[in-house]
């Protein structure tokens, strides 16, 4: 595939797991270098040793988004090391379910600050380094984000802002910078196993509700984050695109 992205500097928040890792391998086999933004040192690690692509296409940058201080510390790395960005995925964020009435305040701020926050201030500490035309904000909302999902309510509150926020900055940073946001369904990733793995239901009862008959692989949003930051795709911005085997079509 040739999206284009050759010589592209690309951060991407929670690129040492899932979609961010999807994006960065497909980001890296187009000629782009990454910055992989994660907390834990051991899942950097073994991400640049997934990769196996070399210190010049790929590096971990140790970080917690969820504080403006490490979004500060991420934009400081990445400015030392490339100078500039042209690519940020905002795909760093955590899943909770819980009924309204069990959501401990803590547990709201917690899904508040890493998909919200997080995704706010990486946004502003990265923008002033996008110096060159062109240059592309993906998010990484959810279906949750487009219709209602059971039993998830901070989580779902949280992917709605990230969609209103992409819409806002689109508006604001036009026509320097392309903002848009990518939603996901249900994907066979290391979230997706924690959920299945507390038991409350199987895989093929996940997929049950999806026209495509199964959840998406990482690979398959990796390809929309590449084709939306593509060059080529220059006329898009603002948008929320699903890409979740149709779920959000019924
Ligand atoms: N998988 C799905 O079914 C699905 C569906 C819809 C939307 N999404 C969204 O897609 C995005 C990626 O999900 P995924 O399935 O790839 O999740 P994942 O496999 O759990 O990966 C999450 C990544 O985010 C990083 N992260 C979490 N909190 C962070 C923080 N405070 N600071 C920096 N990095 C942090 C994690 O690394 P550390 O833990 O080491 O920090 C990891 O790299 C998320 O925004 C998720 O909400 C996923």
């Amino acid at each position: 595939m040739n999206y284009g992205l050759g010589g592209k500097i690309a951060v991407i928040s929670g690129g040492t797991s899932g979609i961010g890792l999807a994006a960065a391998k497909m980001m890296i086999a187009d000629g782009a270098r990454v910055f992989l933004v994660g907390r834990s040192s051991e899942r950097g690690i073994s991400a640049l040793g997934i990769l196996d692509a070399g210190p010049e296409a790929a590096s971990f940058v140790q970080a917690d988004i969820s504080t403006v201080a490490g979004c500060r510390e991420v934009a400081e790395k990445v400015r030392q090391e490339a100078g500039r960005v042209d690519i940020l995925v905002n795909s760093a964020g955590i899943y909770r379910e819980d009924w309204l009435e069990l959501v401990r305040e803590e547990e709201f701020q917690e899904i508040m600050d890493v998909n919200v926050k997080g995704t706010f201030f990486l946004c502003q500490v990265i923008l002033p380094l996008m110096t060159e035309h062109g240059a592309s904000i993906i998010n990484i909302g959810s279906d949750a984000a487009l219709e209602g999902n059971y039993g998830c309510p901070a989580y779902c509150a949280s992917k709605g802002a990230v969609v209103a926020l992409t819409r806002a900055l689109a508006l604001d940073y036009a026509p320097r910078v392309r903002v848009n946001c990518v939603c996901p369904g249900d994907v066979a990733t290391p979230m997706v196993e924690r959920q299945l793995a507390a038991g409350d239901y199987t895989v093929e009862e996940m997929a049950e509700p999806y026209p495509l008959g199964r959840i998406g692989q990482p690979a398959e949003i990796a390809h929309v984050i590449c084709s939306v930051a593509s060059p080529l795709n220059s006329y898009m911005t603002g948008a929320v695109i699903a890409v979740d085997g149709g779920l959000t079509a019924k």
